[in-house]
């Protein structure tokens, strides 16, 4: 398949790669041209000096960048829907709004083409495997087609309802790590000022009932306090807040998730915008 990829960050760069290594023709664009220099060098694969020009011959176009407004913009205020050929499939694996996914949705529809939504998880060491974890949004039509393309560098791949349901499954993934995050914080920073031996801890906890993807994976980079890496605190709270949006149009009510979000933006005053989540530590330590 002709498919071309717009956006290649921390996930977008390694996942259009799996692409390429499955043998699909991949043209790539980036906002900073530099790296999808750096990435056709590596892979093979052609670069487009615009989202328009990349979608021009597209069988599939994904997007994979910041949040709504960039959505809005790569895709729409661009051209490159508009200059999609009919009948080609629109993945965005952004994480963005339902009401976005809708929308998108619709525009889709209006032009004769198919769309899903298809937010991702496992982080940048998922993406770096090609182990990903999918949920779908959209007709299951559109899913059908879009599967065999999500096989290249996802591991768990579900449909989860029509077009919006995507992104409203990852917002629950959301409340869930930030909430993980904030217990596994806590812990760390007692452990800590407790004198307590936090690699015996950590080796004493990890197999139990307070086992999870957050503290197998942070609670090392935590105990050597490196962040420069993985989900930026800016992105985390960029979902928290589409969740908070979410439940305020629906009636429900998230004050855990809230306050975790005002906690990151504590670390985002201290100049961690683009640190790893698990800096939220940083904010007890304080
Ligand atoms: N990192 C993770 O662990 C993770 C996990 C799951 C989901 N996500 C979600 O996946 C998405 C991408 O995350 P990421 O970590 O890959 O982000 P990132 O490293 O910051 O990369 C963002 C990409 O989007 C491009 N971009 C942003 N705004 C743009 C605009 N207005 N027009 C054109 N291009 C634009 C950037 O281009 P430039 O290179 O020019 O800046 C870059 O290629 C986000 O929605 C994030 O919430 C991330």
């Amino acid at each position: 398949m002709n498919i071309s990829f717009l956006g290649l960050g921390v996930m977008g760069y390694p996942m259009a790669g799996y692409l390429a290594k499955a043998g699909h023709n991949v043209t790539v664009y980036n906002r900073t041209a530099g790296k999808a220099e750096a990435w056709a060098n590596e892979y093979g694969g052609a670069t487009a000096a615009t989202p328009a020009a990349a979608a021009q011959n597209a069988d599939v176009l994904i997007s994979m960048v910041g949040n709504d407004d960039d959505v809005r913009q790569v895709l729409i205020a661009s051209g490159a829907l508009a200059a999609l050929p009919e009948g080609a499939l629109l993945i965005d694996h952004t994480t963005a709004s339902a009401t976005l996914a809708q929308q998108l949705a619709t525009l889709c529809d209006q032009h004769g083409h198919a769309f899903v939504d298809a937010p991702v998880s496992g982080g940048q060491k998922g993406a770096v495997e090609g182990i990903l974890t999918i949920m779908a949004g959209g007709t299951p039509q559109a899913f059908a087609r879009a599967e065999p393309v999500f096989q290249a560098y996802a591991k768990t791949i579900t449909h989860v309802g029509p077009a919006g349901h995507g992104q409203l499954c990852k917002m629950l993934n959301q409340i869930c790590i930030a909430g993980v995050l904030a217990g596994v914080a806590e812990a760390v920073h007692l452990g800590q000022k407790s004198g307590l031996d936090m690699q015996k801890a950590y080796q004493a906890i990890k197999g139990g009932s307070a086992q999870s993807w957050q503290f197998d994976n942070r609670v090392p980079t935590m105990l050597d306090d490196k962040y420069d890496f993985g989900f930026a605190v800016e992105w985390l709270r960029k979902d928290l807040g589409i969740a908070i949006s979410q439940a305020k149009s629906v009636g429900a009510a998230l004050p855990a998730t809230a306050l975790v979000d005002q906690f990151l933006a504590e670390v985002e005053a201290m100049g961690g915008k683009r640190w790893d989540g698990s800096s939220l530590l940083k904010r007890y330590r304080r």
